[in-house]
């Protein structure tokens, strides 16, 4: 059992504060359904995100756009449900939060309301602020989300690293700085240089999650699905893979098939 479970009986956005002041490292998976959510809480992690990457992972999309607030509810009611420990945090999908603060305050609190989550998350910088402030304003808590933010993916053009140029990257140390001001509780830095999120994460308070950005970060986040091998077509550069589910799986249906076709399944003990 690690140290983080044996102190902590339920992970709070303080907490996690806590945790970066006493230099204990942040960790963080997505889960989208009770079943995964279960396990996921059962391991001792710290953060649960019901992320916005459900709609890739969950429905197949080729990006992270489509997925409806609706569809966040479903997913993020499902993990809460499951979630005993963690502090459960539920992204604001795209067109939820954008075009005013008066919308992105309603978003959060139908999330709230009838997910049963702890926290939001959103995308952005500046153009943000005054959304986030609004929201927590409401007393819900807020994580940000900078580097390579998947919803603005036709803005970028591609998924490769954010802010190795030193306008970009004094830009996002600006907005970092400015989400810890606004009253953020942590933020996460998506595929930027090591190098300039240690730097960020020097210069704050908050804790900042990291995925693809290195080890001076005060914690890391993966996509569940990818960390355990189910997705084997996506296979960059930051993440490590624990298992090969994929490979497993396939290997354990394949059997199933063959013995429901060689009629080795059910056997005499298998009926009733
Ligand atoms: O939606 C998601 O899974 C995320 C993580 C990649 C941080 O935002």
């Amino acid at each position: 059992m690690s140290v983080a479970k044996k102190e902590y009986k339920r992970i709070t956005v303080k907490t996690l504060v806590d945790m970066k002041a006493h230099g204990e490292k942040i960790s963080m998976l997505t889960a989208y359904d009770y079943t995964m959510a279960k396990i996921v809480d059962g391991s001792g992690i710290d953060v649960i995100l019901v992320g916005d990457s459900a709609s890739n992972v969950m429905a197949g999309h080729e990006t992270t756009l489509p997925i409806t607030l609706d569809q966040m509810i479903y997913h993020a009611s499902s993990v809460v449900r499951a979630v005993e420990r963690a502090l459960v945090v539920v992204d604001l999908p795209f067109g939820s939060y954008q075009s005013d603060p008066k919308e992105a305050l309603r978003s959060a609190i139908r999330i709230m309301k009838e997910s049963g989550g702890h926290a939001v998350k959103l995308e952005g910088g500046k153009e943000v602020k005054e959304s986030i402030k609004r929201i927590l304003n409401a007393g819900i808590p807020v994580m940000g989300h900078l580097g390579l933010t998947p919803q603005s993916i036709y803005k970028f053009g591609t998924y490769t690293v954010r802010a190795k140029e030193d306008e970009e990257a004094a830009r996002l140390k600006q907005d970092a700085l400015m989400l810890e001001k606004a009253g953020c509780f942590a933020i996460v830095l998506e595929k930027i240089p090591a190098k300039l999120a240690q730097e960020v994460a020097e210069s704050i308070s908050i804790p900042v999650i990291g995925i693809g950005a290195g080890q001076g970060v005060d914690g890391q986040v993966l996509v569940l699905h990818d960390m355990i091998g189910m997705t084997h077509e996506f296979h960059p550069r930051f993440l490590r893979r624990y298992m090969n589910l994929y490979e497993d799986m396939t290997t354990a249906i394949s059997q199933y098939v063959d013995d429901v076709k060689t009629k080795d399944f059910p056997n005499d003990e298998e009926q009733y």
